[in-house]
């Protein structure tokens, strides 16, 4: 097999065809498609015929899914814990109304990578689409690793021991989400590097996002100064795209290479249903369950954003 690949900018992304993700792959397909990703951070992947069973058995050539928290005492639109619901709907398939959770989930239209806020990482994300809106509801990307390359050397140097604290809340708080600091100082963060190493690759891209709060053992002004002056940097023009999806396209991207946000649309009006698998780097199996379930205990309490029980957000 020979994959066509389309770069979409000369050094990130890129519209990838010639294989039928339907269909078992061979073990020389499946490492053409890993290696594709390392090259090029997102892969597109058009019109795929996939459906949620498909999705899942194709995001596994890539490594252990990670699950969303059981569903116990509340409704979920979909079966499989893999199937994170990055989607404006409830349960019943009705558009959400409920203003704070719309709020919450405004969230993700800041710069992020997903799950950054959690100890145990995301490596890649897979986004198929189902229904998108008529306008807007795009996927916006940004090249961290090339934001990398490009920065001066002093600025490397400075940067290259560097720690991060990273929570949910800090990035709900950006949105607009009614929470203190003394809210999101008391619930669970993870400590990240800010430079972050790609051992495929040996390159490294800036490990940087909304969640990003505090760099460890500098004042918090100076620290937040610094990453957004990163995180400005990373998304400039020459490091960014967008894409467009119709249903049955699928999106797979490298959270440790990129960031990327939810694009603007009228969610009020338009269904966007879009269902996300996550991977999570390099953790055998065994010791690899749900740790969402436990991190959603300890920042919620009760569970309760807006006003019913929901499932932990694909943020
Ligand atoms: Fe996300």
């Amino acid at each position: 097999m020979s994959l066509t690949v389309k770069p979409i900018l000369p050094r990130f992304g890129a519209e990838v065809s010639g294989v039928d993700l339907t269909k078992p792959l061979d073990a020389a397909q499946r490492r053409e498609i890993v290696d594709t990703m390392d090259k090029w951070g997102v892969n597109v992947y058009r019109n795929t015929g996939l459906n949620d069973e498909g999705h899942i058995a194709f995001s596994q050539i890539f490594g252990y899914l990670e699950r969303a928290p059981a569903a116990t005492g509340r409704k979920t639109r979909h079966k499989y814990r893999e199937i994170f619901d990055a989607s404006n709907l409830d349960a019943d398939g009705n558009i959400i109304q409920d203003e704070m959770l719309m709020l919450h989930k405004k969230g993700d239209q800041l710069w992020h990578t997903d799950s950054s806020f959690m100890e145990m990482r995301t490596s890649y994300s897979l986004l198929l689409c189902y229904e998108a809106p008529p306008e807007g509801g795009h996927t916006w990307f940004a090249d961290t690793r090339s934001a990398y390359d490009d920065l001066p050397q002093a600025m490397k140097d400075r940067i290259e021991h560097l720690e991060v604290e990273h929570s949910l809340w800090e990035s709900r708080k950006k949105a607009g989400f009614p929470l203190t600091d003394e809210d999101v100082d008391s619930r669970p963060k993870a400590r990240q590097p800010l430079v972050m190493p790609q051992a495929s690759t040996g390159r490294k891209s800036l490990y940087v996002a909304a969640h990003a709060r505090d760099i460890v053992g500098m004042p918090s002004d100076e620290g937040r100064a610094l990453l957004k002056e990163l995180i400005d940097w990373a998304t400039q023009p020459q490091y960014v795209f967008s894409v467009k999806y119709e249903p049955g396209d699928m999106v797979i991207w490298d959270n440790l290479a990129s960031m990327h946000r939810g694009g603007e649309y009228d969610s009020k009006k338009y269904r966007r249903d879009m269902r996300r698998t996550t991977v999570r780097e390099g953790t055998p199996p065994e010791i690899a369950d749900d740790p969402f379930a436990e991190y959603f205990k300890a920042s919620l309490g009760n569970g309760v954003i807006g006003s019913k029980p929901q499932p932990a957000p694909a943020a």
